[in-house]
């Protein structure tokens, strides 16, 4: 009886085992989805447009702005040929809508990103200022709409 006891603990532990293991399958599913492509166009925007956010108001960086809204630019439109990988998850009937509104969301980005280049070419930085804020705005609601839930 103790020895069927031992058993059936010993058995219980091992089944649990895997279960220790598990937070290391989320994590390296997580590690995947931050490395598909499109994440690192975003990695790069990111980059980018943080630094345009700290010195967007100071006409004497625009040089180095232009620069960063390049960037920005670069790595938008590689994204908007990109797919979000929300899109796997839908049921392939709305598929195609998903990712042309996306393409859609993404080229409206570009088109602000177009006048910011405009407005700090023309020293205009107010309105440079106004447009980051504008991007700003358009990120969060293509997150809200686009990126999977669980990444936020
Ligand atoms: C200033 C503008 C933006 C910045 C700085 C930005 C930044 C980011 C960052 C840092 C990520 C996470 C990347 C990773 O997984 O490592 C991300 C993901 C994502 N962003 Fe953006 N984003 C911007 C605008 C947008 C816009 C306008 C849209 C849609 C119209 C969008 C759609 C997405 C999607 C769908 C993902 C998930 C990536 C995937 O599905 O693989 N983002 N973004």
């Amino acid at each position: 009886m103790r020895f069927l006891a031992g058993l059936t603990l010993a058995s219980a532990c091992f089944a649990l085992h895997p279960l220790r293991a598990e937070p290391m399958a989320p994590a390296s599913a997580a590690h995947d989805s931050d490395t598909t492509e499109l994440g690192e166009r975003m990695d790069e925007m990111r980059a980018s447009f943080r630094k345009l956010r700290r010195q967007v108001a100071d006409a004497s960086a625009n040089a180095s702005s232009l620069d960063l809204v390049a960037r920005l630019r670069r790595a938008s439109e590689q994204s908007a040929a990109l797919a979000p990988a929300k899109a796997a998850t839908l049921p392939e009937s709305e598929r195609s809508a998903f990712v042309a509104d996306y393409a859609e969301k993404m080229k409206a980005f570009i088109a602000e990103v177009d006048k910011l280049k405009a407005a700090l070419e023309a020293g205009k930085n107010d309105e440079a200022v106004a447009l980051v804020a504008k991007l700003e705005s358009l990120q969060k609601s293509g997150h809200r709409e686009f990126r999977s839930a669980k990444k936020d």
